[in-house]
């Protein structure tokens, strides 16, 4: 049977636990001898990480939905081509802190931009590249304000809580549309029973189960 590609995604509202999730996983993969390379989206190249600056400014109150969504995508397909493409050449595993479905849902559902635009964008700024492994982890809200407080908000997290409502509501239905690739995982479990049921997945789906 032919490997998946060794390109994974997470994904999930912020403090999902995403980059908790992402550090162990990446540990654990590093102490078999694979090579890892992880991307934080936005970001993760030098033009990448200034239009992240510009996204994440609290004083860009004026950017439109469109704007955003055009800088989302610039910066990932400088991503793509500098750093995921040669890096899953180089037969390293390629981990995504975000990805794609983040445009899907924050700039579709979050801020209401007509789906078929989004596809055509996500298409383009991909060039058709996709991780063949997406985490969506999915905590409710009253997590999410838990683990929001005392934490100061950048200009995304300000955009309140209807605006969490629509995104989740988006990730649960995009993982719905995409249980092959999509696998969601209940966020408000310990981090260690969260890292155990995201090894099992990457060992099956990489067929690594001979290898480590
Ligand atoms: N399973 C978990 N249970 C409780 N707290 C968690 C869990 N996973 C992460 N956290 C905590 O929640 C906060 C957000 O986690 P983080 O990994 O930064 O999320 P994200 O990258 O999705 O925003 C951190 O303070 C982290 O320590
Ligand atoms: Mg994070």
């Amino acid at each position: 049977m032919k490997k998946a590609s060794r390109f994974v995604s997470f994904e999930g509202i912020d403090f999902s636990g995403k980059t908790t999730q992402i550090s162990l996983l990446a540990k654990r993969l590093k102490e078999k001898g694979f090579g890892v390379d992880i991307l934080r989206e936005p970001g993760g190249t030098p033009i990448s990480e200034r239009i992240r600056e510009i996204l994440l400014d609290k004083n860009h109150l004026e950017m439109t939905a469109i704007s955003e969504m055009l800088l989302f995508s610039a910066a990932r397909n400088q991503l793509v081509t500098q750093k995921v493409l040669p890096a899953l050449q180089n037969g390293n595993f390629v981990i995504a802190d975000r990805y794609v479905d983040s445009t899907t849902v924050y700039q579709g559902y979050g801020r209401k931009i007509d789906m078929q635009i989004i596809n055509d964008v996500n298409r383009i700024a991909t060039m058709g590249h996709m991780p063949s492994l997406t985490f969506f982890i999915d905590i409710d809200e009253a997590t999410f304000q838990e683990r929001a407080r005392n934490t100061s908000a950048d200009r995304l997290e300000q955009a309140g809580i209807d605006f969490f409502r629509r995104v989740r509501e988006g990730y649960l239905e995009l993982a719905k549309k995409e249980k092959q690739r999509i696998v969601t995982i209940d966020g408000r479990q310990t981090v260690g029973a969260i890292q155990n049921e995201i090894w099992e997945c990457v060992t099956k789906k990489m067929h690594l189960i001979d290898e480590v």
